[in-house]
């Protein structure tokens, strides 16, 4: 065990709301399960699951004092939405203050609410265990705990539809990691499926 997972859960419980607390175990847990199937560090799955929402519960001011140091690609749309500062600001805080190095750790709780194109397999299990976590009740979510069993690729896909979707309905700005997200998917998927029409 290279990172101390008692220490980091005793400052989540003084940082989170009870029930962010346990959103946060949960995804962790279920990061766990999906890197052991997809064949991705199962602890560093555990670490980013688990402090993925950091700094979901401090004041937006503080969020906002975080994301300036952020050297991640912050875009226009997302200095301008404050439901999307927890995540960048979670990465500055675990990297400066957490001492977490591990870039691919970094970057999947940056991402976990925007994703972005090319995300590592840490960051989509990240991403998708934040969606399907044992807490999480939406219409799809069985559908979307089995999918991510079986095709992680699809299952971004779905997800981001249902985000884009959203953020439309909403006539909210879409932020452009996530275009770029659903961009690079939709079109490695056809790629692929050219590639099987040709053999
Ligand atoms: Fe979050
Ligand atoms: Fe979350």
């Amino acid at each position: 065990m290279k990172y101390d997972i008692e220490k980091f859960k005793n400052i989540l419980e003084g940082r989170l709301s009870k029930k962010r607390y346990i959103h946060s175990i949960n995804v962790a847990d279920k990061a766990q399960k999906l890197a052991e199937i997809w064949g991705a560090d199962d602890e560093k799955a555990y670490v980013a699951g688990l402090l993925h929402d950091i700094c979901k519960d401090i004041p937006h001011t503080e969020q906002r004092k975080l994301i300036e140091l952020s050297n991640k690609d912050v875009t226009d749309e997302e200095f301008v939405i404050p439901q999307l500062w927890h995540g960048i600001a979670g990465e500055v805080y675990c990297r400066t203050i957490l001492g977490i190095e591990d870039d691919d750790i970094l970057n999947s709780i940056r991402f976990h609410t925007v994703a972005r194109k090319n995300m590592s397999l840490l960051e989509e299990i990240i991403y998708l265990a934040d969606l399907t976590s044992a807490d999480r009740e939406y219409p799809d979510v069985d559908y979307m705990r089995k999918l991510v069993k079986k095709d992680i690729e699809e299952s971004m896909i779905y997800a981001l539809q249902y985000s884009v979707s959203d953020v439309t309905k909403r006539k909210s700005l879409l932020p452009k990691h996530t275009i770029e997200a659903y961009n690079g998917y939709i079109y490695n998927s056809k790629k692929a499926r050219k590639t099987d029409d040709s053999e």
